[in-house]
């Protein structure tokens, strides 16, 4: 049964979801629900409901097609990312009530294509749950997911069903980073790759295991191993969507599945969440997995350098060197500076062996980039003008937010060693700056932006299509950034 259908009109559902704009009367706001608007007036909710954007009620009307309606307040001049927020707010709100059907109208019954799918978009981001750990032994099991949207409209658009594709990725992505970090381990995450490669079209993955990677030398992915008891992996995804196209892009993900600081031990308050150090590494999974739902004729490889940040004897140490992949060598100024290290590696190894046009790593690398820009940003660190606009542009048509950071070079002495090549943390200063600075010291001149999610992609608060814990963010934006790669913007990233 599919999630969505469109109707000419409300047929029964559990819940009647009403757009509200603020300063409007109700058939203003919304033309379909006109037929409402004498009982709403006499029952005086609107003299209580203004229409504030983010605004959500629930009412309960002597019963009719509908046992409750939600009306969802837009704000004054909805943009089309209110319209997904609010939608996927007022959803939220509803999961509690143990709603299933809903008929949802629009503020005009010849909605807009963009709106209607913005608003869509909304419905299922907001249609998530992680019950997993939930056993409801002492309380009514109420909570549930909707099972069907009646879209109350002409319009129609295909893009609806590939809306379905892209959300169900979310919500992998979200369920990844939800997951206990005793579970989801590197080994697992390679099972869950491997398992995708085997089922999906285009699709190729390769696993390599520890001793390959010491093979291969990477001494700084192995060096962050070493307090742990699960071995390191590095998981590349090859999806060749366009096999007549020689372009290809790589997108690498930290994976690191529970990040205790290491000997630079995390105080326990900084150290809950932390099962969550792996959602670039889960972007990266959502990614391909959308993009093989989807079947975008793209190439993209995605590189995913995983391990645990553990403590024991064996722990690598704070001022001991160790050389990477590339050669240069590293003095461990902070075990907690993990991120950037297993990153440096799985960058070099990718820029060397699979030449892809441009690289694009995702990391929830610093703590600093939360202090900067909140939850609701990602930084965005880049040595390539049409690169960065471009992602720029796509996060923006998604309604993610991404912000430049500047890359600037003159602090990359802040990480000069005495003995090694580089240090892999200064002082505070600038520290989210000094952590991509250090990551371009691998990327082997090749086209490349750093994303830095440490504030979006597991958030304290939820926040518009996002939930509270992980988001799923910037998942929607990569999609949409792979799909629109024409000809035109490869060759700008490629001067
Ligand atoms: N995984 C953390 C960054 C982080 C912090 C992610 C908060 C999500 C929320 C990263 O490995 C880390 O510990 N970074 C340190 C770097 C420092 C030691 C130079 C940080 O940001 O404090
Ligand atoms: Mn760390
Ligand atoms: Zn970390």
């Amino acid at each position: 049964m599919s999630l969505y259908e469109i109707v000419a009109k409300r047929a029964e559902a559990d819940i009647l979801f009403i757009p509200y704009i603020e300063g409007k009367s109700l058939e203003e706001s919304c033309e379909a629900a006109k037929e409402l608007s004498k009982s709403f007036s006499s029952s005086g909710i609107l003299e209580d409901f203004s229409g504030k954007e983010g605004e959500v009620a629930i009412l309960y009307p002597p019963l009719g097609q509908e046992s409750r309606i939600c009306l969802i307040g837009l704000g004054k001049n909805p943009s089309l990312s209110t319209f997904r927020d609010s939608y996927a707010t007022a959803v939220r709100k509803c999961l509690p009530l143990g709603c299933q059907t809903a008929n949802v109208l629009f503020p005009q019954i010849e909605t807009p294509e963009d709106v209607l799918i913005a608003c869509f978009e909304g419905l299922l981001l907001g249609n998530y749950l992680f019950k997993k750990y939930k056993t409801h032994k002492d309380q009514k099991q109420k909570e549930s997911l909707f099972s069907q949207f009646s879209l109350v409209t002409k319009t129609s658009s295909q893009q609806l069903d590939e809306q379905c594709e892209i959300a169900s990725s979310i919500y992998f992505t979200r369920d990844l980073v939800n997951t206990n970090a005793d579970e989801i381990t590197p080994a697992k995450l390679a099972d869950i790759a491997i398992d995708m490669g085997k089922t999906r079209k285009n699709l190729r993955v390769e696993v390599l295991d520890k001793q390959e990677i010491e093979k291969l030398g990477m001494g700084l992915l192995l060096a962050v191993n070493r307090g742990c008891s699960h071995e390191p992996k590095l998981i590349v995804f090859h999806y060749e969507g366009d096999p007549s196209s020689s372009r290809k892009a790589a997108f690498i993900g930290k994976g690191v599945t529970y990040d205790t600081g290491g000997l630079s031990l995390k105080p326990t308050q900084f150290m809950n969440g932390m099962k969550a150090d792996m959602g670039g590494a889960a972007s990266v999974f959502g990614l391909i997995d959308a993009l093989s739902r989807l079947q975008v004729k793209k190439n993209v490889i995605g590189v995913v350098p995983t391990t645990e940040n553990g403590i024991d004897a064996n722990s690598y140490k704070v001022g001991d060197i160790y050389t990477s992949y590339l050669g240069k060598t590293v003095e461990i100024d902070n075990t907690d500076a993990e991120g950037r290290l297993i990153l440096a590696d799985a960058l070099s190894y990718t820029a060397k062996n699979y030449k892809p046009d441009f690289m694009v790593d995702l990391a929830t690398l610093t703590g600093a980039i939360v202090i900067a820009l909140g939850e609701d940003y990602t930084g965005v660190f880049s040595n390539n003008r049409a690169l960065e606009e471009a992602l720029q542009q796509a996060s923006s048509r998604q309604g993610e937010n991404f912000w430049a950071m500047p890359l600037h070079q003159k602090y990359f002495s802040l990480l000069k060693s005495d003995f090694a090549d580089t240090k892999n943390s200064g002082s505070r200063e600038a520290s989210s700056i000094t952590a991509a600075l250090f990551l371009k010291e691998f990327i082997e001149e090749l086209p490349w932006a750093h994303l830095d999610i440490a504030g979006c992609a597991f958030r304290s608060k939820e926040s518009g299509a996002h939930p509270k814990n992980a988001s799923g963010e910037p998942v929607r934006t990569l999609v949409e950034f792979v799909r629109s790669l024409e000809e035109n913007t490869w060759k700008e990233i490629g001067q």
